[in-house]
């Protein structure tokens, strides 16, 4: 899906070569401390940074699909969704309008009611809440809401950039919980950025570490990336 992208802000290159893959159905954590460019790699697939080199292809039935040549909103049209890092909601609209905001484009504006109860099924909580501001709201609802919003255009592949952040470990773990549900009822394909390791491997089928814009390593289960020597050394501290 992702080959040799290389990319950066300005004179700044950030990744440098980055090759990923991401089949139907997979959950692929993306391992990495702050800085490492976990998140320009996911906006670089979500076409709000353009890699100055590199291919990102979207598999599809009819073939592939270059996604370097697509806006956001195409992108989005296409069945990709990013959550994004810090969750981005408008704190002075109630839950339910942060939701409508995330069905912007015209096809998903059909599926409104649908995706909204879809939501509020999935994450009763924002159902309860959902004439409640969106920044009242607790850090784990917030996340929530944010995962909630980005469903709202129905996509089939989830980018999830750090979902942890910010949140206490119980939280954390709930959030987590409803990805992995989300994956399993729905067979989502979800791509996680995260730099908390043992979170992201409770739901991860495998994935890669990212280390100064590289892939450091790539793991085909969490065992592999449980006993690789840089996960050792830098996340588990052993
Ligand atoms: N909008 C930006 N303009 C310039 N530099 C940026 C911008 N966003 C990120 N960077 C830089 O790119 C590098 C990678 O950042 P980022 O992709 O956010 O990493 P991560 O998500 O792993 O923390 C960092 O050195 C960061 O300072
Ligand atoms: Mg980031």
């Amino acid at each position: 899906m992702v080959r040799n992208v290389e990319a950066g802000y300005g004179a700044v290159r950030v990744l440098h070569g980055v090759s990923i893959e991401v089949r139907e159905g997979e959950t692929v954590a993306l391992l990495g401390a702050n800085g490492n460019g976990k998140s320009t790699l996911l906006k670089c697939i979500m076409g709000m940074v353009a890699p100055e080199s590199g291919e990102i292809f979207l598999e599809t039935d009819d073939g592939q699909i270059d996604l370097t040549q697509k806006t956001t909103e195409e992108i989005v049209s296409l069945g990709i969704a990013l959550v994004p890092e810090g969750r981005r909601l408008f704190p002075k609209l109630t839950v339910e309008e942060n939701l409508l905001l995330g069905a912007y484009r015209a096809e998903a504006r059909a599926g409104i009611p649908t995706n909204l109860a879809f939501c509020f099924e999935t994450f009763p909580v924002l159902h309860v809440r959902r004439r409640q501001l969106a920044g009242s709201m607790s850090g784990g609802e917030q996340q929530m809401l944010a995962v909630a919003r980005a469903l709202m255009s129905a996509p089939r592949i989830l980018l999830v950039d750090e979902p942890s952040v910010g949140l206490a470990p119980i939280l954390v773990s709930r959030v987590i919980a409803k990805i992995k549900e989300l994956k399993e009822r729905y067979q989502l394909t979800v791509l996680m950025a995260e730099q908390n390791f043992n979170q992201a491997t409770k739901i991860a089928d495998r994935g890669y570490i990212i280390v100064h814009g590289k892939i450091e390593f790539e793991g085909r289960s969490t065992r592999e990336l449980r006993e690789n020597e840089l996960v050792k050394k830098y996340y588990l501290g052993v």
